[in-house]
């Protein structure tokens, strides 16, 4: 490992005076005025204007019926994960979840959020391989799981750092195998997607979709997550589940299981000040992504990638894939790492550290969820079939595994949209010195 601040590489490179993030809240004035109007009217809880008004814009945005704001983006997942389970296989005694011994065939390279819901509800994730064009799920890895397990019903995938996934592919094989779509847009609000000739906001593209409006998200409530659907009834079954499940009674009356999930009117506030400025906000991203793809155009690096014919990323986090053959060493642990520099390559591990040591911030690939220790035991198809146990002491070769080569090549870049160009060229610049 390098001294990165005594490297002479990086000689003449001052550190931020304040840090670059990732992504952080961007905060504008109007959140304080909804906050304080919660406030002032004592409306504190979970009912309130600003509930009544954020679920009206995002619905409306989105171009879905019905929004239930939620506490978080978890929340929402959780609820639309047991609203399918239900749908397909009942419901469920009060200490089982809705999904107990099926399967669900999940997104691979996404944040756990996504893909825990299943486990809550007692169903076993089933890993499905990532594709190279978008880093979402691949169509062909998920027929193939269908070769393998057709009574499976359930898919649960993400559109990873704001790039929608292959949905047109991905819905046709939903419905020839009669199976319901869970869609995560947590982290890809304002992005659309071109389905069958027409454009549709993702949030919009599932049988049940969630959003989330966590700190880091394109905007924010401070927390906070949304449901969104068609189905009058589904909203309706979320607001109860999300409300402790109470019934029509003038006592505390039960006939399901509750939660404690529902948004507060004061994180509403917060969301209400923000929603004027998502278009704001993927503009600002969407020029760090082109100044970065500008700036690194000489480097043997690539951008992640989106379809452009088909898609409209909302540009949440920047992120670069190095070529294979500009690959220094980098080997990773469970927790810790090492790397070492070759001149004319570098790694994940040393641009992240470089720019670490100069106060900017950027982050590794989600890493895949079949790779995680805790879903280690799990099914993992690719489009050769099973993912596991691929390797042999006596062929050369371990299978296909997209998601592990996008983790080892790739890293997330600094993508906040308080950056200033400036402060970017700065972090271009860094990026070069590693490879030198
Ligand atoms: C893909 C994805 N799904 C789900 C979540 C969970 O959302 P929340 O933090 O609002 O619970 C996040 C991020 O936080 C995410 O990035």
């Amino acid at each position: 490992m390098i001294d990165i601040k005594n490297d002479p590489r990086f000689s003449g490179i001052e550190p931020f005076s304040s840090r670059v993030w990732l992504s952080s809240p961007t905060m504008h004035g109007d959140e304080q005025r909804w906050v304080d109007d919660a406030i002032q009217t004592n409306w504190v809880s979970t009912v309130g204007r600003n509930i009544d008004e954020i679920e009206k814009a995002i619905a409306e945005y989105v171009g879905v019926r019905y929004a239930v704001g939620l506490s978080a983006g978890t929340a929402a997942l959780h609820l639309a994960t047991k609203l399918a389970g239900e749908r397909l296989y009942g419901m469920a005694r009060p200490n089982e979840g809705t999904l107990r011994n099926k399967m669900v065939f999940c997104s691979d390279v996404t944040f756990d959020a996504s893909i825990n819901p299943v486990a809550y509800e007692d169903g076993e994730a089933v890993f499905i391989d990532t594709e190279r064009d978008t880093w979402n799920m691949d169509p062909a890895a998920l027929e193939k799981a269908f070769e393998l397990y057709p009574e499976t019903k359930l898919i649960v995938l993400a559109h990873l750092y704001g790039t929608p996934g292959k949905m047109e592919e991905i819905k046709a094989i939903a419905d020839k195998h009669g199976a319901l779509i869970v869609e995560d847009a947590a982290e890809s609000l304002g992005a659309k997607y071109k389905l069958n000739g027409k454009w549709v906001e993702t949030g919009a593209l599932g049988d049940y979709n969630c959003i989330s409006f966590n700190g880091n998200k394109i905007i924010t409530g401070s927390a906070g997550g949304m449901f969104l659907t068609d189905s009058k009834e589904d909203a309706e079954k979320v607001r109860k589940w999300s409300t402790q499940s109470r019934e029509a009674a003038p006592w505390y009356q039960h006939e399901e299981i509750g939660y404690n999930y529902r948004i507060s009117n004061i994180v509403a506030g917060v969301v209400r000040g923000q929603i004027p400025y998502l278009e704001e906000h993927i503009s600002q991203k969407k020029a760090i992504y082109e100044r970065y793809k500008e700036g690194l155009k000489d480097l043997p690096v690539t951008m992640n990638p989106f379809d452009e014919g088909k898609s409209v990323p909302n540009y949440w986090l920047s992120c670069l894939l190095i070529d294979e053959d500009a690959m220094a060493p980098h080997v990773r642990g469970e927790q810790d790492e090492l790397w070492s520099h070759i001149p004319g390559k570098s790694s994940p591990g040393e641009i992240l550290n470089a720019i670490a040591a100069f106060k900017a911030e950027g982050r590794p690939i989600w890493k895949p969820m079949h790779m995680q220790p805790i879903y280690r035991t799990h099914k993992y198809i690719t489009v050769e079939g099973n993912g596991r146990g691929r390797s042999n002491a006596y062929i050369a070769g371990s299978g296909t595994d997209v998601g592990a080569d996008i983790f080892r090549r790739g890293l997330c870049l600094p993508s906040d949209n308080k950056m200033t160009p400036e402060q970017q060229n700065i972090v271009i610049d860094i990026i070069h010195r590693c490879f030198q």
